[in-house]
C-alpha cells in the first residue's frame, strides 16, 4: 500500500509541478502582445512586381551547400499574395500588434540611394498595414531584418561605410510612404547577426569570413545609419506622424560558469560584446569601455596602426547617443560564460578578443535548434540586467519563442511560453522592470535562414507541400490566445 501510494503519487507531483510552476499574477493593463515574422522568411514572390534580387535570394540560388536541404525562400509562406489570410490568424490570437519586416528590395529594386522606387511593393506594404489597421491590430515594423539588397553587397556590403546613406535613404522613402499608417520603426534587426554571422563568421548571407575585422566594421556603418535615421525622424516626421523608434538588440542571457570574480567578469563581458557593442553607442554614445580596451590592446600586439574597432568622433557619439525611444530585445536562451587565458595574439577574432568560452548545461531542455535550449529563469535575469545597465528603460521583448521539428501537439511551446512568460511578469511585478511589450516568434513556421525549413517557430503550421501553404493553428496558438485573453497564465488567477 506504502509502496503503491509512493508510485503512484511521485509522478503526480511532478507533473503537477511542472504544470503549475508559473505565477497566478496577471499581466496588467498597460501590457501589449504581440506576434512577429520577417519579410524574406515568410513573403516569397522573390522576383514578382518588380522586386530585385537580395543577398538571401542570392545566396540561395548560388550556393547550393549553404542552406540545409537546399531549402529557399522563393515562395516560403507565400504571404506576398496571403496577407489577408495572415492578417485573419494575427486576429485570431487577440494580439495587439504584428510586428513585420519591409524587403528593401521590394521598395527600392536597386537598393541604391537615388534609384526609382517601386510603386507595386510599396502598395504591398500599404494593403498589409492596412488591413491590419482594419482588424484592429497595430503594426510595428522593422525597416531591415537581414535581406540587403544585393548591388549594396555588390560594393561591399555593410562594412562599406556608403551603405549608411543608403540605408538613410531607404529610410526616407519609407517614412513618406507608410509613416501615415505606421507609429512603431524599428531600424534594424538583430544587428550582431547581421554583422557577426554575415562578415565574421560567415554562416549568414552574404557568408563572408573575416571575424574581428568586417563585422566590426559592418556595426559601425550601422550603428551610424540606425542614429541618422532616428534624427531624420525627428527632425522632419515625428511632429506630424507621431511615431515611436528604436533598434532591435539580441543577446542570450550570460550566466557566470562559477561564483568566480573571473567568471563573473567573463558573463559581464559576453553581455557588453554581444549586446552593449549596440546598445551601448545608443544608450550612452559610444562602444563599452571594455571591448574599446580590448580590442585597442589586442589589435596594437598584432602590429595594427588602428584599432580594429573602428572610433566614433566626439560629434558622432553626441549624435547617437540617446537615438531611442525604448530598448527592444530579441532573446531565446543562455549560455554559462567562463573565463579562459588570454588567447595568443596571432588568433584574430571577435571571439579572442571577448576572451569569453560560453557553453550550454546538458541539463537543460533542447530545442531543434542547437543553440536553444530552454532556460525560463535566463529571462528574468536578463532584463533585469538590461533595466540596471540601461537606467531603467521602456523594454519591448520583441521576439522569443522555441523550435521543433513539427506537429500540431506542441506542448513543448506552449510550456515554453507559460514559463518565460511566467519570468518575465516575475521581472515586472516583483523586480520593477519596465517590460511592456512581449512578441512571440513566430506567427507561422517559416524559412529558418541556414536551416531552411527543417527547424519551425510558428504558432501556426504551414504545410510547405502544398501549393496553397495551408496554414493549421498549433495547440500552442491556442494556449497563447487564451493568455491574452485572460492574461493569465494558469488555469485560474
Ligand atoms: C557555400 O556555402 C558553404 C557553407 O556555408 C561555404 O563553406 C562555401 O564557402 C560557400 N561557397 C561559396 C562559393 O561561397
Ligand atoms: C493591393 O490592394 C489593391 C486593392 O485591393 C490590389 O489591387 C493590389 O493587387 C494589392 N497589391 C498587392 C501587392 O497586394
Ligand atoms: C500622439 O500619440 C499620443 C499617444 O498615442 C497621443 O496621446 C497624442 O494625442 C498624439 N498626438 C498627435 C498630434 O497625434
Ligand atoms: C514604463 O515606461 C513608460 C514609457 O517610458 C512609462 O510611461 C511608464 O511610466 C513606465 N512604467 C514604469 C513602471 O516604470
Ligand atoms: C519536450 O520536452 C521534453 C522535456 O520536458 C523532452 O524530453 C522532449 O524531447 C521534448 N520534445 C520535443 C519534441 O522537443
Ligand atoms: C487553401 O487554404 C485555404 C485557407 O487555409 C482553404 O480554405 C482552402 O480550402 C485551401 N485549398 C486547398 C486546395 O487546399
Amino acid at each position: 500500500m506504502v509502496t503503491r501510494l509512493v508510485l503512484f503519487v511521485l509522478p503526480c507531483v511532478l507533473l503537477f509541478e511542472k504544470a503549475y510552476t508559473a505565477t497566478n499574477r496577471t499581466f496588467p493593463s498597460y501590457f501589449k502582445f504581440g506576434v512577429a515574422t520577417a519579410s524574406y522568411q515568410v513573403e516569397g514572390a522573390w522576383n514578382e512586381d518588380g522586386k530585385g534580387e537580395n543577398i538571401w535570394d542570392h545566396v540561395c540560388h548560388t550556393n547550393s551547400t549553404f542552406i540545409d536541404n537546399k531549402d529557399n525562400g522563393d515562395v516560403a509562406c507565400d504571404s506576398y499574395h496571403k496577407y489577408k489570410e495572415d492578417v485573419q490568424m494575427i486576429k485570431n490570437l487577440g494580439v495587439d500588434y504584428y510586428r513585420f519586416s519591409l524587403s528593401w528590395s521590394r521598395i527600392l529594386p536597386r537598393g541604391l540611394a537615388g534609384t526609382p522606387v517601386n510603386q507595386l511593393g510599396i502598395n504591398y506594404y500599404r494593403n498589409l498595414t492596412q488591413e491590419l489597421l482594419d482588424n484592429g491590430i497595430e503594426p510595428m515594423v522593422t525597416m531591415f531584418h537581414w535581406d540587403l539588397p544585393e548591388p549594396l553587397q555588390d560594393i561591399g556590403g555593410w562594412p562599406n561605410p556608403e551603405l549608411e546613406d543608403h540605408f538613410v535613404y531607404y529610410a526616407r522613402t519609407v517614412f513618406e510612404q507608410l509613416g501615415d499608417l505606421v507609429k512603431f520603426w524599428m531600424t534594424f534587426n538583430e544587428p550582431k547577426q547581421t554583422c557577426q554571422e554575415g562578415y565574421g563568421l560567415g554562416v549568414m548571407a552574404p557568408g563572408i569570413k573575416s571575424s574581428g575585422i568586417a563585422d566590426y566594421k559592418c556595426a559601425h556603418t550601422l550603428i551610424k545609419a540606425h542614429a541618422k535615421t532616428y534624427h531624420l525622424y525627428d527632425d522632419e516626421f515625428r511632429a506630424k506622424q507621431n511615431g515611436s523608434i528604436g533598434i532591435v538588440a539580441d543577446t542570450t542571457w550570460y550566466e557566470p560558469a562559477s561564483g568566480s570574480d573571473a567568471d563573473k567578469a567573463a558573463a559581464e563581458r559576453a553581455l557588453q560584446f554581444k549586446f552593449g557593442w549596440f546598445l551601448n553607442p545608443i544608450v550612452n554614445g559610444n562602444y563599452p569601455q571594455v571591448m574599446i580596451d580590448r580590442v585597442d590592446e589586442r589589435s596594437k600586439k598584432q602590429g595594427f596602426a588602428q584599432s580594429r574597432l573602428p572610433k566614433f568622433t566626439d560629434e558622432e557619439i553626441e549624435y547617437i547617443k540617446g537615438t531611442h525611444d525604448f530598448v527592444a530585445v530579441n532573446t531565446y536562451t543562455t549560455n554559462y560564460a567562463q573565463d579562459v587565458e588570454e588567447p595568443d595574439s596571432d588568433e584574430l577574432s571577435y571571439e579572442s578578443d571577448m576572451k569569453v568560452e560560453l557553453f550550454l548545461d546538458d541539463d537543460w531542455e533542447e530545442s531543434a535548434s542547437s543553440w536553444l535550449r530552454v532556460v525560463p529563469w535566463g529571462i528574468r535575469k536578463l532584463v533585469n540586467w538590461v533595466s540596471k545597465t540601461y537606467n531603467n528603460p521602456e523594454i519591448f521583448i520583441t521576439e522569443n519563442g522555441v523550435s521543433d521539428r513539427g506537429g500540431i501537439e506542441d506542448e513543448n511551446r506552449t510550456s515554453f511560453y507559460r514559463e518565460y512568460l511566467s519570468n518575465i511578469l516575475e521581472a515586472i511585478e516583483e523586480d520593477g522592470v519596465n517590460v511592456t511589450r512581449y512578441t512571440a516568434w513566430s506567427l507561422m513556421d517559416n524559412f529558418e535562414w541556414a536551416r531552411g525549413y527543417a527547424e519551425k517557430y510558428g504558432l501556426y503550421s504551414v504545410d510547405f507541400k502544398s501549393s496553397n501553404r495551408t496554414r493549421t493553428p498549433k495547440a500552442s496558438a491556442d494556449y497563447y490566445k487564451q493568455v491574452i485573453t485572460t492574461r493569465c497564465l494558469v488555469n485560474s488567477c
